[in-house]
This record gives structure tokens, C-alpha cells and sequence, in this order.
């Protein structure tokens, strides 16, 4: 949390957490770009963006980071958390092992950073309903549990996307 030289500027850093493949790469361009990448290779070391966010009249710069679910791509972790004041844990809702990870990268979160940010668990690919493998339910109490914000989202149809985000800005803000 930083503030300009005209007091009037914010500069967030959120950090998007979660398994391979679970979709939190397309979750960033979704949001940053609304672009959709239905091929999207798995992400190597860390990649972020920024999206100017209006909350309430003042511009946010939300600089959103993304790493790699496949510990061997993986960068130096501690640089990853860094000054993050926000983050999102994203589980694929079509895939019951992605969700039983989360208290592991909630366990890496909490080494790393206060555990005061603002956190969302994020239940993606929700346009998969057909083939879910974890109920809404589950996700909600889960986040009950941890004291985190939930929302199911897609990548791919936009559903909650900008929310997601949002919801953690405005909370940090
Ligand atoms: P790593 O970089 O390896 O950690 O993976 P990631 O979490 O960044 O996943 P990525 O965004 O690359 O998406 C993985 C696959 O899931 C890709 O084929 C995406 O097109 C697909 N995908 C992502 N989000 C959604 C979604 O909301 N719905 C559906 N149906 N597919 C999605
Ligand atoms: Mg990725």
C-alpha cells in the first residue's frame, strides 16, 4: 500500500496462488485484457500485470502477480509474496485434488505475508457445472473455515471475474 506523491495514488500488489491448470493465468488476462486463452501453456517463473482499478473516485493501480502451480517452474517464492496486500487461491471446481491443495498454498501464504491481506478462495471454470467434482458448498464453508472471501468464477464466460478482483481491492482499500 503506497501512496503518490499527491496522495492520491495506489499501487496494490495481488498475488494469484493455485495448482497447475486451474486457470489463474486466464483469470489475469480475463481481467487485465478480457482475453481468453483456451490453449494457454503453463506459466514459468512470474509473470504480473496492472490494471487501473476506480474505487470511489481514486484510481488504483492493482499490479497482479502471477506464478507457475508447477513447483518446477517455480521463481524464488519469497520475492513472489513480497509487499502483497491482497491474494487470490484458486481451485479448479472440476477438480476435487486442486481444491484439497488449498490449505497447502494457504500454508505458503500464511509463511510468507501477514495474515491480515485481503484473501478470496476462488472456485474457478464454475461454466463446467456438468462435470464439477466440488459443490459450491464445499467451497463456501471452506472459506468460512479460513476467514477468506469466495466466489466462483470462469475465465471463460466472465462470470465474477472483475468481482474477484474487486472484492479484494476494495477490501485493501
Ligand atoms: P499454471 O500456469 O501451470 O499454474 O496454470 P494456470 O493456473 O495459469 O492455468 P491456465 O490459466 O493456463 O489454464 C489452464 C487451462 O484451463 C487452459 O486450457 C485454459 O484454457 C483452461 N481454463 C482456464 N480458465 C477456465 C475457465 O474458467 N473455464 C474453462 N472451461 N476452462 C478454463
Ligand atoms: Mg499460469
Amino acid at each position: 500500500q503506497e501512496e503518490g506523491e499527491g496522495g492520491e495514488e495506489y499501487l496494490f500488489k495481488i498475488v494469484v496462488i493455485g495448482d497447475s491448470a486451474v486457470g489463474k493465468s486466464n483469470l489475469l488476462s480475463r481481467f487485465a485484457r478480457n482475453e481468453f486463452d483456451s490453449n494457454s501453456k503453463a506459466t514459468i517463473g512470474v509473470e504480473f500485470q496492472t490494471q487501473v482499478v476506480d474505487i470511489e473516485g481514486k484510481e488504483i493501480k492493482a499490479q497482479i502477480w502471477d506464478t507457475a502451480g508447477q513447483e518446477r517452474f517455480r521463481a524464488v517464492t519469497s520475492a513472489y509474496y513480497r509487499g502483497a496486500v491482497g491474494a487470490l487461491i484458486v481451485y479448479d471446481i472440476t477438480r476435487r485434488t486442486s481444491f484439497d491443495s488449498v490449505k497447502r498454498w494457504l500454508d505458503e501464504l500464511g509463511t510468507h505475508c501477514d495474515t491480515a491481506i485481503a484473501r478470496m478462495l476462488v472456485g474457478n471454470k464454475c461454466d463446467l457445472d456438468s462435470i464439477r467434482e466440488v459443490s459450491r458448498d464445499e467451497g463456501k464453508s471452506l472459506a468460512e473455515e479460513e476467514s477468506l472471501f469466495f466466489m466462483e468464477t470462469s475465465a471463460l464466460d466472465s462470470t465474477n471475474v472483475e468481482a474477484a478482483f474487486e472484492v479484494v481491492i476494495r477490501e485493501i482499500y
